[in-house]
């Protein structure tokens, strides 16, 4: 397993997205924990959660409780695992998702998340998702002062820009460490924020990094199948699957990048985790790219 800097840590160059295991379409408990489990004995050393990762309508934390449940029930060393949460937002009855970042809410939700955690400080804290509601700076100030406080160890953004990680930055220095946005081959629209991150020394931790949950997943997401050949072509000629190409894309696109593939299968994260090893050559970079 490769690894990469996360502020002055080093984790796995490719973690586990531990979304599927919580939202709709959810796999059982035993399934769940054996994911956990296969990215664990993969050397995966990233987890990425949030409170807001749960079924539509229900209490907060499922994800939470399940990391913490898995890493527990675990019997190898954990010590060097990072449990990446995130706060600020919720889900509705009809399945969608709630924006409430203000400070209060989110020291709260953060003192939440360290109980379910079972942990003394959360490794690494995300806002979610800035709040139109609320001033940046406020948000921000919530992260500054958790850290303060200790209850936090490193913090992190999510579904922000350029201007907003600037922000950030001037405020909370080098105890930002990560930007986390949805960036794929098919959607690319992150990439001045993955730019500004590996100048900032930030870590940009690609969401939907195999263009999301798909139904059709059991056979590998579908958008992947459709339009990008070269992504086909590419694995076929290495012997690996499209997925892993598209991981290796990823990485190849800064030493900064950490890919968070979601999982809801042993089988899928274990794959995953293998592409940490693939090196693409600069011909099969611009061929991914331009498909020439
Ligand atoms: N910050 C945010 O706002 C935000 C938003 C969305 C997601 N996220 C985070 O980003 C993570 C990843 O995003 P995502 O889960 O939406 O989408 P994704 O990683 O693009 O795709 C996940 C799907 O790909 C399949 N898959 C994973 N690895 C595979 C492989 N090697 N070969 C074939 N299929 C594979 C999985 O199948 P199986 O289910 O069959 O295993 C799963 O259904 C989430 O889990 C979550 O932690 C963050």
């Amino acid at each position: 397993m490769r690894h990469r800097r996360l502020g002055e840590l080093t984790v796995s160059a490719v973690g586990l997205g531990a979304m599927p295991l919580s939202i709709e379409g959810r796999p059982d408990e035993a399934r769940a924990l054996a994911t956990v489990h296969a990215a664990l004995d993969a050397g995966v050393t990233l987890l990425d959660t949030a409170d807001s990762y749960t079924l539509p309508g229900a209490a907060p934390g499922h994800n939470e409780l399940l990391v913490a449940r898995a890493l527990a029930a675990y019997g190898g060393d954990t010590s060097d695992v990072l449990v990446a949460t995130k706060g600020g937002r919720g889900r509705t009855p009809d399945g969608g998702w709630t924006v409430d970042a203000g400070p209060h809410r989110l020291k709260a939700a953060a003192e939440a998340s360290l109980k379910r955690l079972g942990v003394e400080a959360i490794g690494l804290y995300q806002l979610h998702k800035p709040d139109p509601a609320i001033p940046f700076e406020d948000s921000v100030g919530a992260l500054r002062d958790l850290l303060d406080e200790g209850k936090i160890r490193l913090a992190g953004l999510s579904n922000t820009d350029p201007d907003q990680i600037r922000r950030a930055h001037a405020i909370l220095g080098d105890r930002l460490v990560s930007v986390q946005n949805r960036y794929s081959p098919q959607v690319r629209d992150s990439e001045p924020e993955l730019r500004l991150c590996a100048e900032l020394g930030l870590a940009f931790l690609p969401w939907s990094p195999l263009g999301g949950i798909t139904r059709s997943s059991l056979d590998g997401p579908a958008r992947l199948e459709t339009g990008f050949p070269a992504f086909h072509e590419v694995a076929r000629e290495r012997g690996v699957t499209p997925q892993q190409i598209c991981l290796a894309w990823h990485l190849a696109q800064s030493p900064t990048v950490i890919p968070i593939p979601g999982a809801s299968r042993p089988e899928t994260i274990t794959a995953s985790a293998a592409a940490a090893d693939l090196s693409l050559t600069e011909e099969e970079l611009s061929f991914l790219n331009t498909g020439k």
